[in-house]
């Protein structure tokens, strides 16, 4: 008997860590679905990832994630065409210069890192409870580290910093991770969160021009490969020692502890409630 191909839905995947992933993925036997933002780029990754693995099927939708309601039609999209989903890897993120409010009057780098993700996968967690063994990865980082948990300033209402603001989403992005994780717990599906390393990607590139320039010319010398990257994403998804890990943290493929705050309850709480109340996701 043919052996089931599984299916993988990721966003941000026409570029960096993203693109890799579902290249490498792909190249693994996986059906890929990338939910992404452009129709041209999106069409030139799909290119490139039928042109590693001509046997795929690879199919986009489009979606911005700084809307919600573009987020609910494109989770529409996919529920209604696919039967079943194996793997939700909610890659897509950024680090923008300048605090802009989307049209749902969030912070646009809080929006787009996390509460949309957090939309997404409540829309599409019914067709991962129909997979085998389920698997939702979250792209954090090493950055959560510096994130300041602070309600009364989720959407910058205090002042913006690009950097100080990125950190907080990706440590939101860790909250999320454990408290689904936690929340899931007996059904199979998992849970965990990644940091990719610093990757050449196209991260950052809103803020590479004036006097940072030259420092993102140098620092790009150090930083490691898209393909690099996508690896801890890819063993994540695809291998079978991790198939009842949940709820940890993963650098190099490798479960590793996160400290102090991240395991806040109370924090982990208080987003949780603030994202359903803000998005209507996650209500029985
Ligand atoms: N690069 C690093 O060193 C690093 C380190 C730690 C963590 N990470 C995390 O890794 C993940 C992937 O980052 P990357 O390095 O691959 O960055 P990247 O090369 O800039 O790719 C980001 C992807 O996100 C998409 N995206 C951004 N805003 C979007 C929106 N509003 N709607 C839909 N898609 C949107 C981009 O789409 P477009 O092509 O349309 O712009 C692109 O496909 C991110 O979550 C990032 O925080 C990266």
């Amino acid at each position: 008997m043919a052996q089931e191909q599984k299916l993988v839905l990721i966003t941000g995947a026409t570029e960096g860590v993203g693109k890799q992933t579902a290249i490498q993925l792909a190249a693994k036997g996986f059906n890929i679905v990338m939910m992404v933002r452009n129709k041209v780029r999106a069409g030139l990754a799909k290119a490139e990832i039928l042109a590693a693995a001509p046997n795929a099927q690879v199919d986009y939708i489009i979606v911005d994630l700084t809307s919600f309601k573009q987020v609910r039609a494109a989770a529409k999209q996919f529920n209604d065409k696919y039967p079943k989903l194996d793997v939700l890897i909610n890659n897509a993120g950024l680090i923008y210069p300048d605090k802009k409010i989307t049209e749902d009057g969030f912070e646009l780098c809080f929006q787009t890192n996390h509460l949309s993700h957090f939309l997404l996968t409540s829309l599409v967690l019914d067709k991962l409870r129909l997979s085998k063994q389920g698997r939702i990865i979250n792209l954090s980082s090493e950055g959560h580290k510096m994130g300041k948990f602070d309600p009364d300033n989720f959407n910058a209402e205090k002042g913006y910093s690009s950097i100080a603001q990125y950190c907080f989403t990706k440590l939101c992005n860790l909250y999320f991770t454990y408290s689904l994780a936690e929340k899931l717990k007996g059904t199979g599906i998992t849970v965990n969160a990644v940091h990719p390393g610093v990757v050449r990607s196209g991260f950052g590139s809103d803020l590479d021009k004036g006097w940072l320039k030259p420092i993102f010319a140098i620092s790009r010398l150090f930083m490691i490969s898209n393909e690099q990257g996508a690896a801890t994403s890819v063993f994540l998804a695809s291998d079978p020692s991790v198939a009842k890990v949940t709820g940890k943290y993963f650098k190099n493929s490798k479960e590793t502890a996160t400290k102090g705050n991240t395991h806040n309850t109370t924090n982990q709480q208080i987003l949780w409630d603030y994202s359903v109340e803000k998005t209507g996701a996650f209500k029985p």
